[in-house]
């Protein structure tokens, strides 16, 4: 299929650029600078240099794809507006084509954290309840959701918090332990919802790809591991231990504002529709994995020197 892709150069964007290349599709790729063209080009991707925050950098380019993957985010003060512009101007590129064709997708990018606290389980058919932080995120999707029709399918992503590769909360974990010091907000007894990065892509591909794919899928490994738990799995396979500090959630904001907030979060979460379009985690934890895990770490950052 051919596919137009956001965030080629993200954490998560890049994982599901590998994997689509890995099923043979056609990727064209929004980056930012020239440097990312070249990488891209260099991998048979094609890319369009231009920006969120000026749709008319990309929307000539964007026409005539099978399928639109969003996974950028812009991190400035005006994220909320830029989000919402990129929506809006994929989704007119996608339902044009699915006007002519009869068909096309559309894939956006939440997350788990939409959800907020809760000791129940929480399903893709759960109220979301965002928390100051992304207050906004649930607006972003019912325009995702409610613009599927007439061929054009839409589907919203919820990653869990991802680990893998050298980017991301985890890797901080893991850098943070091989520096000597751990800190967790809060007692760390609240569970992270959880998902390797390529098992997260490929949920990403049947999105994009299989006809049936539509509405909201959750992606997480279901291990329902504690913060605790996954710093105990880090702590005990290193040699040289690290201290582990838990910080109250109040002293945690004063320095990371609403961010504490989610990252002091308890979840579970369950993925049934995801599993409805065949998709199966590989890795089941991160405790389980971390000689694997400091290894993808040790070799991203090898590779980024
Ligand atoms: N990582 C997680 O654990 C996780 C979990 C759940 C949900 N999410 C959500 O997933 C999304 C992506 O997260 P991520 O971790 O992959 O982020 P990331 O690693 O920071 O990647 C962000 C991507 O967006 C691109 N980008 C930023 N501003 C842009 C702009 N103005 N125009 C074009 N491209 C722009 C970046 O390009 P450059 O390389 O040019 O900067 C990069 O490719 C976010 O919405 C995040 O909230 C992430």
């Amino acid at each position: 299929m051919r596919i137009f892709l956001t965030g080629a150069t993200g954490y998560i964007g890049s994982a599901v650029l590998d994997a689509l290349l890995r099923g043979n599709h056609q990727v064209t790729a929004l980056v930012r600078t020239p440097q990312a063209k070249d990488a891209l080009l260099a991998r048979g991707v094609a890319p369009v240099l231009g920006d969120l925050t000026t749709p008319k950098s990309y929307r000539a380019c964007a026409d005539g794809f099978d399928a639109y993957v969003h996974t950028a985010a812009d991190v400035g003060v005006k994220r909320e507006g830029v989000d919402a512009k990129a929506i809006d101007t994929l989704l007119s590129a996608a339902a044009s084509h699915a006007a002519r064709t009869g068909t096309g997708a559309f894939v956006y990018t939440s997350g788990v954290w939409v959800l907020g606290s809760n000791a129940q389980p929480m399903t893709e058919s759960a109220q979301p309840n965002p928390g100051q932080l992304l207050g906004w995120r649930p607006v972003h999707e019912q325009l995702v959701l409610k613009a599927a029709g007439n061929g054009l399918r839409t589907s919203v992503i919820r990653p869990g918090i991802v680990y893998g590769g050298s980017r991301g909360i985890v890797s901080d974990l893991l850098k943070n332990a091989l520096n000597g010091l751990i800190r967790v907000i809060g007692t760390g007894d609240n569970h992270w919802p959880l998902v390797y990065d390529r098992d997260l892509a490929d949920l990403y591909v049947r999105a994009a790809t299989r006809p049936e794919a539509l509405g909201i899928y959750h992606a997480n490994d279901e291990a329902d591991e504690t913060v605790n738990a996954v710093v105990e799995g880090i702590v005990n396979h290193l040699s040289a231990p690290p201290d582990v500090r838990h910080v109250p959630l109040e002293e945690a904001r004063k320095k990371v504002g609403a961010y504490a907030d989610a990252l002091a979060l308890d979840q579970i979460v369950r993925g049934p529709r995801a599993r409805e379009l065949g998709w199966s985690p590989t890795l089941h934890s991160v405790s389980a994995n971390v000689p694997r895990l400091l290894e993808e770490f040790r070799s991203g950052q090898e590779r980024a020197a």
